[in-house]
């Protein structure tokens, strides 16, 4: 399993992206020096872009039939708010949010990525990202055998499968089956589009499309960019030391407002945990998000995988940073038509919402579902940092906490962070992780 942070790569977008992850200053800050020179050189082209004013910055109200789509799926909200004792938790207005089919933000026909539609990706930007990440895959590939397989979720627009799928062919690297597991029907259909013209058919030939994990006992890699950070967060928060969740209501008009309703069991635990393993309680009136279901997802998705690898890409920060005093809001952020903001209550439907990744958790997760943390790094370190090493064999079997078992809900996990948190093992991938000073540049 190997953890990727995303970062910077170029242009005002990327960065914008992070900014309010910045906000918490600069020990927060993810990735190494180049990766702060370059956000600070792409905030300097966005603070000297000729829409130097910000209202003229604030993208266009949308169009009469998006605003009309909009209200729709908002109705659909109102109505299961009402049928819930007049809130729902968060996660769930922001599953709505982005997965109701036919109307949600992934699962309804808009442009979402690229200059014409929200945010842009590493895979949009070019082909280096995806030949660069599939140098990863064919290691393990040509390691495993020509029955390995690759399993990618979240497919975007399908530039990352085109690339890699050339570049593994290159590499005499095909593997028997390229599975695209995807929930939205509609980039479903884009990807199918895309690849079918980008593709030659023996080489499309080997692509399907996939409802739900491998059910069988499988060998390969599992690849997944920004996939964990679109996943429906539940957000926290802390009143007289007990934890709350925050809940989507109504006011008297109709418009959604937050409202903090006392945490489930499942989420207090885990907001327990972090405070155990970061040694440092939440203040009061502290919020931000974190996903209990995390382990059982990363268990899921891996299905039956038996030998292999993982390898996750995506923004965040190792635990101890991410849920810094400082960042008292959390990392929750909404894109439209390239522009972040944080009204993620605004234009269900319309807009991306997307939270950071807790890479601790993530790593947490994937021990915990019986592999062993293989490297984290910073994207830009990826290249350099490749190793011809076979890929593991998952550890079966052993479901005791520490060797490989899965972590009860919300439990004191052994920290993959280490007890101190000061460090995500990267075991020869990438040096350590120095909080506050980034990954190390080479
Ligand atoms: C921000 S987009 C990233 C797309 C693409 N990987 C890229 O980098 O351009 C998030 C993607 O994750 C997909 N997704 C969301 N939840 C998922 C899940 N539980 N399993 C697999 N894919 C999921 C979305 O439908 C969407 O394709």
């Amino acid at each position: 399993m190997q953890v990727v942070q995303g970062e910077v790569v170029a242009g005002a977008m990327q960065a914008a992206r992070d900014r309010r992850a910045d906000a918490a200053g600069g020990a927060g800050d993810q990735g190494d020096g180049t990766v702060r020179v370059m956000r600070d050189l792409a905030r300097l082209c966005w603070s000297l872009s000729p829409h130097d004013d910000p209202d003229a910055r604030r993208p266009a109200a949308p169009d009469p039939l998006a605003q009309q789509h909009s209200e729709t799926l908002a109705a659909h909200i109102r109505a299961e708010i009402a049928a819930s004792a007049g809130a729902i938790p968060f996660s769930r207005f922001m599953e709505l949010c982005l997965y109701a089919p036919g109307f949600g933000y992934y699962s309804a026909g808009s442009t979402k990525f690229g200059a014409a539609g929200d945010f842009v990706t590493a895979p949009e930007q070019g082909r280096l990202f995806a030949a660069t990440a599939s140098g990863v895959l064919a290691i393990a590939l040509q390691a495993l055998g020509p029955h390995a397989r690759v399993l990618e979720l979240g497919g975007g627009s399908g530039a990352f499968a085109e690339v890699a799928l050339k570049r593994l062919l290159q590499l005499d690297a095909l593997p028997d089956r390229y599975a695209i597991l995807e929930p939205s029907a509609d980039l479903r259909e884009r990807q199918r589009e895309h690849l079918a013209r980008t593709l030659t058919p023996p080489v499309f030939d080997l692509v399907e499309w996939l409802d739900r994990p491998f059910e069988d006992d499988w060998d390969g890699v599992l690849f997944a960019n920004e996939v964990i950070d679109a996943l429906p967060t539940p957000r926290f928060t802390l009143r007289d030391g007990e934890v709350f969740e925050e809940h989507v209501a109504l006011d008297g008009e109709g418009r959604f407002i937050r409202v903090d309703r006392p945490a489930d069991a499942l989420l207090a635990a885990a907001v327990r945990h972090v405070e155990q393993a970061t040694g440092t309680p939440f203040a009061d009136g502290y919020r931000s998000e974190l996903l209990p279901q995390l382990p059982y997802w990363v268990q899921a998705v891996a299905g039956g995988l038996r030998s292999g690898a993982m390898l996750f890409l995506d923004y965040g920060y190792p635990r101890r940073e991410y849920y810094l005093p400082q960042r008292s809001d959390g990392t929750l952020r909404a894109f439209y038509r390239q522009h972040m903001h944080e009204d993620v209550l605004r234009w269900p439907g319309l807009q991306d919402l997307t939270a950071s990744v807790d890479f601790t958790a993530l790593a947490e997760a994937g021990t915990g579902a019986g592999f062993d943390l293989t490297g984290y790094c910073s994207q830009g370190q990826l290249p350099a940092r490749q190793r011809h090493r076979p890929p593991a064999r998952r550890r079966r079997g052993t479901y005791r906490r520490g060797r490989g078992d899965a972590p009860a809900p919300g439990a004191q996990a052994a920290d993959p962070a280490g007890a101190d948190g000061r460090a995500l093992p990267g075991d020869g991938l990438c040096p350590r992780y120095r909080p506050g000073r980034g990954v190390p540049a080479r």
